[in-house]
């Protein structure tokens, strides 16, 4: 590990340009608190290949990957999709690299859609041990074209698993408040306090004037991050998104007072994150040197 990221989880928020794999390689164990990952979707023999092997390391195996019955899980499930194989060897060890990165406390969010999501959570559970997946999370929209062939899709998934099922955080209080569907069935009270969230969440996609529009094609609303950030960390804890983009992630730590660690191998991704967050030191990879450099 270099002294780039010693100071973490202090020092300031940063974003940084470079491949992934190679800046989380950089950081040191359980410094992160919460991370959220959207990463692009399985869309077939796009990503380079990455060893599985070499990535995982005895120290993991002892603290909780449950190597063999995983190594089982992933020969199933790829024999059965071929296409699955490509994009997990893609996926699978930044997933490991997010278990390493994770405070005793942390949580990590994998956004994901109908198409990866059921793989992807029977490989976490052995991944991060069955113990450890805390929701199924439902984003649930209603924009776009809808098929008449069959039920249009408008919902993505996010899996949710905590490091330590036994010490997680998750701060039900600090999360905002929603309107009851049927005030009329409970108290002027409740109506008034609005009712918690549920695992399945009715929210707009970013729309295209409104004021968090920034224009990167894959934008996620900030509204679902705010949510995220809200309940699986506390103010001044720092927040790691090495799948970036526009840097929603950056922009509700910072609207929350937490500290932020964003990622992304795409210059038009940190032009953006850069006019969205000013303030940010801005880094690239391999260098690790001033962008402005
Ligand atoms: C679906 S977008 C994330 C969108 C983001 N959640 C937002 O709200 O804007 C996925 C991002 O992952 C980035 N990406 C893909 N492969 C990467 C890699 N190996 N290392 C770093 N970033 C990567 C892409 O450049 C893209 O910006």
């Amino acid at each position: 590990m270099t002294e780039a990221f010693a100071w973490l989880p202090e020092g300031p928020d940063t974003i940084v340009l470079g491949d992934n794999l190679a800046v989380t390689a950089l950081l040191p164990d359980g410094c992160i608190r919460l991370i959220y990952l959207d990463p692009p979707f399985n869309t077939g023999r796009t990503q380079s290949r990455q060893s599985i092997t070499t990535t995982r390391n005895a120290d993991g195996a002892r603290q909780g990957f449950q190597g063999a019955s995983y190594d089982t899980v992933k020969g199933t499930l790829f024999r059965y999709d071929d296409r699955f194989e490509d994009y997990w060897a893609f996926l699978e060890p930044r997933l490991i690299e997010a278990w390493r990165l994770l405070d005793d406390r942390g949580t990590l969010y994998l956004h994901l859609d109908y198409r990866e999501a059921h793989y992807a959570k029977v490989a976490l559970d052995a991944l991060f041990g069955r113990d450890s997946f805390l929701n199924e999370l439902i984003w649930a929209y209603d924009y776009g074209a809808k098929s008449t062939k069959r039920w249009p899709s408008k919902h993505d998934t996010i899996l949710v698993y905590v490091k330590n099922p036994a010490n997680y955080y998750f701060d039900s209080e600090a999360v905002d408040r929603e309107p009851y569907m049927a005030p009329g069935l409970v108290t002027p009270e409740k109506v008034a306090r609005g009712k918690l969230p549920t695992d399945v969440w009715w929210h707009t996609i970013v729309s295209t004037n409104g004021r968090e529009r920034t224009g990167y094609a894959t934008q996620k609303p900030e509204g679902v991050l705010r949510r995220i950030v809200q309940a699986s960390s506390a103010p001044g804890d720092r927040v790691l998104d090495f799948f970036a983009g526009s840097g929603t992630t950056g922009a509700v730590a910072q609207a929350l007072g937490r500290r932020y660690l964003l990622v992304d191998e795409s210059p038009a991704a940190v032009a953006v994150m850069r006019a969205r967050l000013p303030d940010a030191v801005v880094v690239s990879h391999p260098s690790l040197r001033s962008s402005h450099d």
